[in-house]
């Protein structure tokens, strides 16, 4: 018995035989869809499932991360059909695939942040040009742990110079323990990338939340930059959560950048300790803040990066309040034995 595939919001309806993938059966039945390599890696045929019966094959983590994964975003050449099966397009933006590239790097900058996090610049030597998106991650590796690769997210906007990560250094880190001593400019480093799905959505109009914990500042930072540059305005509401105000980085700079627009609203909120006298703070839980200050997120665009436990009460949140899982773009940093496909900190923050 055959099945109908369907592309929502077009009258497209296609027979496909079981066993057959969603791509093939649309492509024998004359229907124009994106794919490049048929076999799970690229990532061009990706498409978001709206109902059916499907066998996902198997695919690269490169093609389709874990995020997009949860989210219900699946592989079209990878998607064998056992039952009707809905299909809905991605739009444009989320079609953005970067030339994947490895590059040779120098260290320009090892400086501390705060007392365990470094920001880490390279200029590339060769390998480039390296477009990305903004919020999007690499895979680096460092010269005193060849073979001990590490995801981190470029901190950096795409057209700003060089690479800039930010790494957490965690004691009995493999890789991050005792950075300062053994990273020093002018020592090579190896990047490849870049990965992820969580980057900005420059054509989406409307209002956007971004939400940091820990090293997470990384790619909300270079989502903020970004952002800055764009020639139309909207709203931009930033939430950072630290522990205490020993682990605020980056402030001045991210509020500067609010200066610059009359309805970006940024909030550090302590979850430990007394702030600053003078400094705007609030305290308590980053996801606690949220939730005073917002009834709905309809119409936004959410962008979250940092330890899981924060990315998954930030997440359950914003959905809570009304915002669809497809405006939801959350990168949690696991340890890297844990590792998903997704930027990692050697431990997760407490
Ligand atoms: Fe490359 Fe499907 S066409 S992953």
């Amino acid at each position: 018995m055959s099945h109908i595939i369907r592309i929502e919001g077009s009258s497209t309806a296609v027979d496909a035989e079981p066993g057959d993938t969603v791509l093939d059966a649309l492509l024998m039945a004359g229907v124009g869809f994106s794919y490049s390599c048929q076999a799970g890696n690229c990532g061009t045929c990706r498409c978001e499932l709206v109902s059916g019966d499907i066998l996902e094959l198997e695919y690269s983590e490169h093609a389709l991360s874990a995020e997009d994964r949860a989210r219900g975003v699946v592989l079209a050449c990878r998607a064998q059909v056992w039952g009707d099966v809905t299909v809905r397009r991605l739009d444009d933006e989320e079609f953005v695939v970067h030339p994947s590239r490895i590059l040779d790097c120098r260290v320009t900058a090892v400086e501390k942040a705060t007392h365990d996090i470094w920001r880490v610049r390279l200029d590339i030597r060769t390998g480039g040009p390296y477009a990305f998106s903004a919020g999007q991650y690499a895979s680096v590796e460092f010269p005193f742990a060849r073979g001990k690769a590490r995801d981190y997210s470029m901190a950096n906007a795409p057209f700003e110079p060089g690479i800039e990560f930010h790494v957490r250094e965690m004691s009995g880190g493999a890789v991050s323990s005792g950075l300062g001593e053994k990273l020093a400019v002018g020592d090579a480093v190896r990047v490849s990338g870049p990965f992820g799905s969580a980057h900005l959505r420059e054509k989406h109009f409307g209002p956007v939340i971004a939400v940091a914990g820990g090293s997470g500042l990384a790619p909300i930072r270079a989502i903020l930059v970004a952002l800055d540059q764009l020639l139309d305005e909207r709203p931009v509401h930033v939430y950072v959560g630290a522990r205490t105000e020993a682990d605020v980085y980056c402030e001045d700079e991210i509020r500067g950048l609010a200066r610059l627009h009359p309805d970006w609203h940024v909030h550090w909120v302590l979850s430990h300790g007394e702030p600053d006298p003078g400094r705007a703070r609030r305290t308590g839980l980053v996801t606690d803040a949220i939730a005073q200050d917002f009834t709905t997120f309809e119409g936004f665009k959410a962008y979250v990066a940092g330890p899981p436990a924060m990315v998954g009460a930030a997440s359950e949140l914003l959905q809570a309040r009304g915002l669809p899982l497809r405006d939801l773009h959350a990168d949690a940093f696991y340890p890297a034995d844990r590792k998903a496909s997704a930027p990692s900190e050697e431990v997760s923050i407490p």
